[in-house]
């Protein structure tokens, strides 16, 4: 848990609440959580489905690994340090856009349990929908899709502490939704994610 370093802060509540905006937007927000291995295929389920609920009329915004570290998180590399205070941002951006009833898609590696697991408890205490989707592929697969040619570089020693070659994945023990993205084609792992959020009320009736 990261200390609270701020003192003489004060939470201010406006007069709008999480509710009405709901209302307003026709919606509710709830995050759902991407994790798996460097090109198991989260940034591409999560690029589907914004397309899929945009199509249905409902609006979603995307946060990604790569794109988020080009900007609120250029300070922060690869260390576990580093990564579990990525995870703690992306967490708190997240909990905003449910806060303002957008549905966040957020595709990260996420490699930790325990980082994962106290973004869940955040949006637990603010009785907000987290979704854990596990993107399941092999690392031998992710290995031969090797988009950005990283897996590559990492076999050769060109970069270190590489998320499954000579760092951690600490795999998701109970996660809602479980894709094989090695096994499964992109549009039906849309449409199992699409099932879920119809079955838990989470796109309206
Ligand atoms: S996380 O571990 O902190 O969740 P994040 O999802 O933000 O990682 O970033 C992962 C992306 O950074 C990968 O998809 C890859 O493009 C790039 N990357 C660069 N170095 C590494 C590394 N050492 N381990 C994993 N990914 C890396």
């Amino acid at each position: 848990m990261t200390e609270q370093k701020a003192t003489n802060v004060h939470w201010h509540d406006g007069d709008i609440s999480r509710d009405d905006r709901a209302r307003l937007l026709g919606q509710k927000g709830a995050t759902l959580w991407f994790t798996g291995l460097s090109g198991s295929g989260k940034s591409t389920v999560a690029v589907a489905l914004e397309a899929r609920l945009f199509e249905r009329g409902h609006l979603s915004y995307r946060l990604d690994g790569d794109n988020i570290r080009f900007g609120i998180n250029k300070n922060l590399g690869f260390s576990a340090e580093d990564r579990t205070e990525n995870i703690r941002r992306i967490g708190e951006i997240a909990k905003l856009f449910v806060d303002a009833n957008v549905i966040a898609l957020s595709s990260f590696i996420s490699p930790y349990r325990a980082d994962r697991d106290q973004v869940r408890a955040l949006h637990d205490a603010s009785d907000m929908p987290f979704i854990e989707v596990f993107v399941d592929c092999a690392l031998e697969e992710a290995e031969k899709r090797d988009p950005k040619g990283l897996y590559k570089k990492a076999r050769a020693g060109e970069i270190k502490n590489f998320t499954g070659i000579d760092d951690p994945y600490e795999a998701p023990e109970k996660p809602e939704i479980h894709l094989r993205t090695d096994q499964m084609t992109l549009e039906q792992e849309v449409d199992v994610i699409i099932d879920y959020l119809e079955q838990h009320g989470l796109l309206g009736a």
